[in-house]
């Protein structure tokens, strides 16, 4: 560090070559370690991509009126970050990083904003969904260890949209509430079995700016239909995972990245009453 002539440490003003140390020194030695990192290395990333990309101040306008708008649609029930993360794959790499398996664990996908706490607890075999719409599918399976032992006491938490791709969050006045919604204990065998209807695919709220960005970069905003797990055991991670609908024309371009090939389950056509479709799918988890 150099004593510049006025008295200052030549760290303390800001300079287009030296900006990366410039801003690092001057956070408090003292300050947690991890944050100390975190913003080490974000700051020096942040300029590194200004400098290579030669932003204009009219791009910086942009970009800091993109995130204000972006911050100003978020609501208790709308996530526009959350929506900006998906799309950029960052929610998939974050996800990814945290969540290495070995093979035969189920893998991992991005947990998206339409999880909600507290669906009811249903019986095994019972329906989720309320409002009578879409083809009725059975949905049957295992909850096992690595080595193939069913798991007892595993909680299957599972969300699907409707029949007209949505979730009952996004249309409160118009589906039940808890529809396509509920939450299933396994018993001594691991066995789940419950029923839902065949997911339809859908575009992601896309009427904010994450929807003009996408519609600016040339790029659909639709997900493949899946149907939403989280499933919790003690002594095992957690599972947050899809199973998706093979054949279904988004499953090469989901615009959160969120496929893996693993998981796009078989759905057999049935003649069993009014249930047209059976998906049968084991969930395999990782001991803690
Ligand atoms: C979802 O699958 O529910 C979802 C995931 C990411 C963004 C939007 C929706
Ligand atoms: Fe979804």
């Amino acid at each position: 560090m150099t004593i510049s002539t006025d008295g200052h440490q030549g760290l303390s003003h800001f300079s287009e070559a030296d900006s990366v140390n410039v801003v690092n020194a001057r956070m408090d030695a003292a300050a947690h370690p991890r944050l100390r990192q975190v913003m080490g290395v974000l700051v020096s990333h942040l300029h590194a991509f200004a400098k290579e990309v030669q932003l204009t101040q009219e791009e910086w306008d942009h970009a800091i009126q993109f995130l204000t708008a972006t911050g100003q649609i978020c609501t208790a029930e709308r996530q526009e970050f959350i929506l900006l993360s998906d799309t950029l794959g960052f929610s998939m790499l974050v996800d990814a990083i945290n969540n290495r398996r070995p093979a035969g664990a189920t893998e991992n996908t991005v947990f998206g904003p339409f999880h909600v706490d507290g669906a009811p607890v249903r019986e095994m075999g019972a329906c989720i969904s309320l409002d009578g719409k879409g083809d009725l599918c059975r949905y049957e399976g295992h909850v096992l260890d690595l080595d193939g032992n069913p798991i007892e006491g595993a909680v299957i938490d599972v969300w699907s949209d409707n029949a007209d791709g949505f979730y009952d969050v996004q249309q409160p006045d118009i589906q039940p509430k808890w529809n396509n919604r509920g939450v299933f204990i396994t018993g001594p065998d691991g066995k789940y079995d419950f029923v839902g209807i065949k997911p339809v695919s859908y575009p992601i709220p896309d009427d904010g700016p994450v929807g003009q960005m996408l519609g600016k970069l040339g790029r659909h905003p639709n997900r493949p239909a899946h149907i939403h797990f989280l499933v919790k055991a003690q002594g095992f991670e957690t599972l947050v995972t899809h199973t998706f609908v093979g054949g279904d024309p988004y499953l090469d371009s989901d615009t959160v990245f969120g496929v893996k090939k693993s998981l796009i389950a078989p759905w057999n056509r049935v003649n069993d009453g009014p249930i047209l479709w059976h998906s049968p799918f084991d969930f395999v988890l990782v001991p803690r």
